[in-house]
């Protein structure tokens, strides 16, 4: 526990003066105790590869900060829209020598090809059900990769493979939950724990400064037509809470 604090204190500390949120890509900035409770959740699991889709929080310094302390070993990406976030991260990536992969790219835009085989994919993404559904689509093109249906629905395969997800609704809009279920359960996904105002903000207040954390899994009823549609095609889809 203490190497986590360490880490999730020294990157806060290099933070200070880092761009602030933007409003155009539903940025707003997690506290520091949801960075220690993320990176205590993900220090539980095993995984090789994990991909942050979207990642203005830096989990992914706080992650590779915390497994240098460690001596652990772990191929750490990220993939996001905003240059100034991913400069900030190859920076301190660098200085550091946290040797963090980066994508700057918009997540409708289709992906890389070689962008696959992950085990973990952790994303809080703009709170709108179309973001949700592309978020969830495209981390499960990178961590299914292109083998087989039949391998792609293998339990021993399936069972390895996790997608963290954030989304916040308040306890007088349920609904906006129940949506959310759905894209979940139509996409052959189970939520194996979900952790209710797990993550905590500053400037969200549509949200209540607060949102859950979802731990996801493909099982094999996996919506492989729906995902295989989208590769290698730009999704159009508003996104943005001020959009919808
Ligand atoms: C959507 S923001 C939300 C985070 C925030 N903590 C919250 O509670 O709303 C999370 C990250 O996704 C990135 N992002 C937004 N739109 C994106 C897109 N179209 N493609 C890739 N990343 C995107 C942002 O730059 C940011 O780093």
């Amino acid at each position: 526990m203490i190497e986590i604090l360490k880490a999730v204190k020294y990157i806060i500390n290099k933070a200070e003066n880092r761009v602030k949120p933007k409003r155009e890509y539903d940025q707003f900035y997690a506290t520091e105790i949801t960075l220690i409770k993320r990176i205590k959740l993900l220090s539980k699991f095993k995984f090789e590869k994990i991909i942050f889709l979207g990642d203005d929080d830096l989990n992914s310094l706080c992650l590779g900060y915390y497994k240098k302390l460690k001596k652990e070993k772990a191929e750490i990406f990220v993939l996001d829209i905003d240059k100034d976030q991913i400069d900030f991260i190859e920076k301190i990536s660098e200085e550091e020598n946290l040797e963090i992969k980066t994508i700057y790219q918009d997540i409708r835009d289709a992906l890389p090809k070689d962008l696959k085989n992950f085990d973990l994919a952790f994303f809080d993404p703009p709170y709108t059900p179309n973001a949700v559904k592309i978020w969830l689509i495209r981390a499960l093109e990178i961590l299914l990769g292109s083998g087989t249906n039949k391998e792609r629905k293998d339990y021993n395969f399936l069972k390895n493979k996790y997608i963290f997800m954030c989304y916040g609704y308040t306890d007088k809009s349920l609904e906006r939950g129940l949506k959310i279920q759905k894209i979940i359960s139509d996409l052959g996904l189970i939520v194996q724990a979900k952790y209710r105002k797990f993550n905590k903000y500053t400037g969200a207040e549509s949200i209540n400064n607060e949102s859950d954390l979802y731990i996801i899994q493909p099982t094999p009823k996996v919506n492989l037509k729906e995902i295989d549609y989208w590769k290698n095609k730009k999704i159009e889809e508003k996104i943005y809470t001020y959009e919808v």
